[in-house]
């Protein structure tokens, strides 16, 4: 469908924008049940990031299915294609030179690998909530999962619908063992080992 359209190279490089914003723009993706902790993890690090300084941007699979992607549902094939969707939202944003965090349940490697294809090496990070199905289970925080057990709803991740539990991720992390402050401590510590982020206020 590409065949006809040119690549249209912009004055100004991505390099260029990110120095800018003097940071290293990367993806952080968390990937998980739904329940994990995906969201409240990846809107705490959005909150300590914003606080030292770093210009970040949240993309979650609730909101979104609100926008842009409310045509998807939860078919394989609508699952694919809002991860597809997102991780080039989530590459343009890096473009511009953000820190990007995304939370969805991506539950197929091969999206979560189609999605780290879009970056420089290094620059996709895939964290990983494993939140055992039983704690996401009795959080339930959307009575989602009762309704899922009672057929109410169909192709529920975890319970009619698999989980690919990813095989090589940056980071794991798990909201029955740790606290939320645990896990944001986890990931700045991460990103300033790589050098991701420079400086934090002590
Ligand atoms: S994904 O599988 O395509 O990555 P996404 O993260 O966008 O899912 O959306 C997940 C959110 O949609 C869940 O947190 C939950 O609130 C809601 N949801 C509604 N129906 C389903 C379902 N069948 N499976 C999983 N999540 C669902």
């Amino acid at each position: 469908m590409t065949e006809n359209i040119v690549w249209h190279h912009h004055k100004v490089s991505r390099a260029e924008r990110a120095q800018t914003k003097k940071q290293s723009p990367c993806l952080l993706w968390f990937t998980g049940l739904s329940g994990s902790g995906k969201s409240t993890v990846a809107n705490a690090l959005d909150r300590k990031l914003h606080e030292f300084g770093y210009h970040t941007f949240l993309l979650d699979g609730d909101n979104v299915r609100h926008g842009l992607n409310k045509d998807l549902g939860f078919s394989e094939t609508d699952r694919v294609e809002n991860i597809r969707r997102i991780g080039e939202v989530s590459k343009l944003f890096t473009d511009a030179g953000l820190i990007v965090l995304s939370a969805f349940i991506s539950p197929f490697t091969s999206d979560r690998r189609m999605v780290r294809k879009l970056f420089p090496a290094g620059e996709f990070i895939e964290v990983f909530m494993n939140t055992p199905l039983e704690t996401c289970e009795e959080r339930d925080p959307k009575g989602l999962y009762k309704k899922a057990r009672s057929g109410e709803i169909r192709d529920f991740t975890g319970i009619d619908s698999p989980y690919e539990i990813p095989p090589h991720p940056e980071v794991t992390l798990d909201t029955s063992a740790q606290s939320v402050d645990q896990c944001v401590e986890a990931l700045v510590q991460y990103l300033q080992d790589r050098q991701l982020i420079y400086s934090r206020p002590e």
